[in-house]
């Protein structure tokens, strides 16, 4: 699955998403958990604007060795960890993570509602996650242009296609979450996301 074309074409995308996170989520610290994570750019892009510890969890060894190595060689020091494993089953506790993101990736799983039900599980009151795909709002108007060719481009050559909008909500209404929402990246653009929140308990409330 790894096509370092596409990511390096992508590239100057990640630290403007992970920008919005942060600005969106008011992220510093805590526990952030990117899945699916490819070459890891999203996890290596919170690493260096955050002190969150980051773990990033995959299917494929091949892509948890390269975010490693790509990590190696960024001059950052947050805690890191990698964890290979399957979405549809996350081998963590309950109440686990601040943050979760995982961008391009549900579109690879073979029971999406599984996959978001086990965010939620791993979720800690309060915390929120984001999945989904797209580019984000922060890009300038060029390079969302320029970028989101390459991606049409890039799913033509692999005779890929994503889901519309509506099958997208149908997807993740099926996984019966207490809390969410759908959002995209603006009028402009195909981004897809939901939004997933755990309820604080009453009692757990400041
Ligand atoms: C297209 S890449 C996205 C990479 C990265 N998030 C990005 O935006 O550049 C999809 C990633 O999801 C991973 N993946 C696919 N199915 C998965 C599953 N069931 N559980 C965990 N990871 C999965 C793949 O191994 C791959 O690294």
């Amino acid at each position: 699955m790894l096509k370092s074309d596409n990511y390096s074409k992508l590239q100057p995308m990640y630290p403007l998403l992970i920008q919005q996170f942060v600005d969106d989520y008011n992220l510093s610290k805590g526990i952030a958990v990117d899945i699916g994570v490819g070459p890891g750019w999203l996890g290596l892009e919170m690493a260096k604007i955050t002190n969150m510890k980051i773990v990033f969890l995959d299917i494929s060894q091949e892509s948890l060795d390269l975010t490693k190595k790509n990590f190696q060689a960024m001059d950052v020091d947050n805690e890191v960890d990698f964890i290979n494993a399957d979405v549809q089953a996350i081998p963590m506790d309950d109440n686990f993570a601040d943050f979760i993101m995982s961008r391009g990736s549900i579109w690879f799983w073979t029971e999406p509602e599984k996959g978001l039900r086990e965010i939620h599980r791993i979720l800690k009151p309060g915390g929120v996650a984001v999945v989904g795909g797209g580019l984000g709002r922060y890009l300038p108007e060029t390079m969302r242009n320029r970028l989101q060719a390459a991606l049409k481009q890039g799913l033509k050559e692999r005779k890929e296609k994503r889901p519309s909008l509506e099958e997208f909500e149908a997807m993740v209404k099926k996984a019966e979450l207490p809390d969410y929402r759908i959002f995209t990246d603006g009028d402009t653009s195909s981004g897809k996301w939901v939004e997933i929140r755990k309820m604080k308990q009453s009692s757990e409330e400041e």
